[in-house]
């Protein structure tokens, strides 16, 4: 995989608002200390199109133009702005200074229109670089050639770039994967850089050490990749949350697990399953990127990619991944994530493939301490109160989820009285925690 974003360059001028906007946005996520890879780069999980799941090697899903669908569909302004290709761009042959270079056969009317785009509109771009090959068979980047690849994707611009691990043995990738990292620092350039060591050692320790790949990388690819079924998403979710002990404590402002792509809009997932999807991602703190045809794309699928409480729980400034707090025997999982102004969010998923499912419970029960609650319901956009002890119940369909913002509690109401030998005002001071319209 590789990148373009929609970039701050002067020579784009059209995409520089959004990049303002987004540091405007996450400045304060810079004071929160960490050791993560010190590019400034993705204090908050990135987001963006990646072309792979959907169209691997057929490189000419450059005339479906993410980028522009990117600007003109309002997905740039809800944070998509990475435009990533992936393999199989360029030429089998480095050229006669060494460098990598577009396919000048297959790819060069696709890199002109590509490149043209870009002029007018939003990105630079970027690309994969490998070891002996890419794991397509194109030329990739052995140890000796780190230093050259890094500056060549500096000099065109790039703004993320993923190192991808096929053909090399666990010895060169521990040699290769920092050596990118220092680089691609040295270019100069802010390149966010995405390493899928992990998932070439099995994604755990002892052979993956996330403290430093937390050092080194901005986001990486824990597991294998996604393909356009539920089951790979089931399988990843698993994976992903069987080891949320190890997974949880690696992520944070600057680095991210990526359980890869998102994709809604292609022929997969039942809409209920896409929203699952969405639902999970945002609690995992995972890159956005989804891989799919913005032209053709469905209402449906578009409205729940484009959800804004969804992906501002995604975005969320404080940056800790969510975990699975509950398997019930019925089926039902419920995951939480603990987010900023302690507020949080909750995901209620089923498992079942039978009907719609009435889970009860109260939020004392899932953890939470007394006070009283404002709940947003993320996809039917259905505001309630809820006191920590209140019995509430939420219909979940198969493989679907319910998604909940929960605010603040509410502290209990000091200006309640008594007159008459009653108690007046309400109990909790629920103005204290009513959810910020600017959130929403
Ligand atoms: C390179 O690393 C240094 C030290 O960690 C950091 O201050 C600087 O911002 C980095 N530069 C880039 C372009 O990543
Ligand atoms: C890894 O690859 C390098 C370069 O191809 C080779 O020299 C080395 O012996 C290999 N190491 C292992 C453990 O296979
Ligand atoms: C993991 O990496 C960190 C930072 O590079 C290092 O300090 C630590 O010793 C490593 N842990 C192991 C078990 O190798
Ligand atoms: C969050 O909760 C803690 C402990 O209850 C409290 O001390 C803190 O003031 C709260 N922070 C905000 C922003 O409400
Ligand atoms: C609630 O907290 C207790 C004690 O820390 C813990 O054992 C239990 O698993 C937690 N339950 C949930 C649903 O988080």
């Amino acid at each position: 995989m590789s990148s373009i974003k929609l970039t701050s360059d002067s020579t784009y001028p059209f995409s520089s608002a959004v990049m303002h906007l987004v540091e405007l946005l996450f400045v304060s996520s810079l004071s929160v200390a960490t050791f993560a890879l010190d590019n400034g780069l993705m204090r908050v999980p990135p987001m963006g199109w990646l072309a792979w799941e959907r169209y691997r090697c057929d490189i000419d899903y450059v005339f479906t133009r993410p980028h522009t669908r990117l600007s003109e569909d309002g997905w740039r302004e809800l944070g998509y702005v990475y435009v990533n290709i992936d393999d199989c761009w360029s030429s089998m042959k480095r050229d006669d200074n060494g460098r990598l270079q577009a396919d000048p056969k297959d790819s060069q009317e696709a890199s002109i229109n590509w490149h043209a785009t870009c002029m007018t509109g939003v990105s630079s771009w970027a690309s994969t670089g490998t070891w002996a090959h890419t794991c397509g068979g194109y030329p990739g980047t052995t140890l000796d050639k780190i230093e050259l690849d890094a500056q060549t994707f500096a000099d065109w611009e790039v703004d993320m770039f993923k190192f991808d691990g096929c053909y090399s043995n666990a010895t060169e990738q521990e040699q290769g994967y920092p050596l990118m990292s220092k680089a691609l620092n040295a270019t100069g350039r802010p390149i966010g850089y995405s390493c899928s060591w992990p998932a070439y050692q099995g994604g755990l320790p002892p052979k993956v050490n996330y403290t430093q790949l937390g050092e080194i990388c901005n986001l990486w690819r824990n597991y294998g990749d996604i393909q356009d079924s539920w089951d790979s998403v089931l399988k990843i979710i698993n994976w992903f949350f069987e080891n949320q002990d190890v997974l949880v404590s690696a992520a944070g402002p600057g680095k991210w697990n990526d359980p890869d792509m998102l994709i809604a809009g292609d022929f997969g997932l039942s809409m209920e399953q896409s929203r699952s999807q969405m639902a999970i991602w945002a609690i995992m703190a995972a890159p956005l990127f989804m891989s799919n045809d913005l032209r053709t794309i469905n209402s449906g699928a578009r409205s729940i990619l484009q959800n804004k409480i969804a992906i501002s729980i995604n975005q969320d400034p404080r940056g800790i991944p969510g975990r699975s707090i509950l398997k019930e025997k019925s089926g039902i999982d419920v995951y939480w994530r603990p987010l900023s102004k302690n507020a949080s969010a909750l995901v209620f998923f089923s498992r079942r493939n039978d009907m719609p499912y009435r889970y009860q419970t109260t939020l004392s029960k899932l953890n939470y301490t007394t006070g009283s609650y404002q709940i947003y319901d993320v996809f039917t956009e259905k505001t309630m109160t809820l006191k920590d002890s209140t019995s509430f119940v939420v219909s979940v369909n198969p493989t679907g989820v319910v998604m909940w913002y929960v605010s603040a509690p509410a502290k209990r109401n000091i200006r309640q009285f008594y007159r008459g030998g009653r108690l007046q005002g309400s109990l909790f001071d629920d103005d204290e925690n009513r959810i910020s319209p600017v959130f929403l």
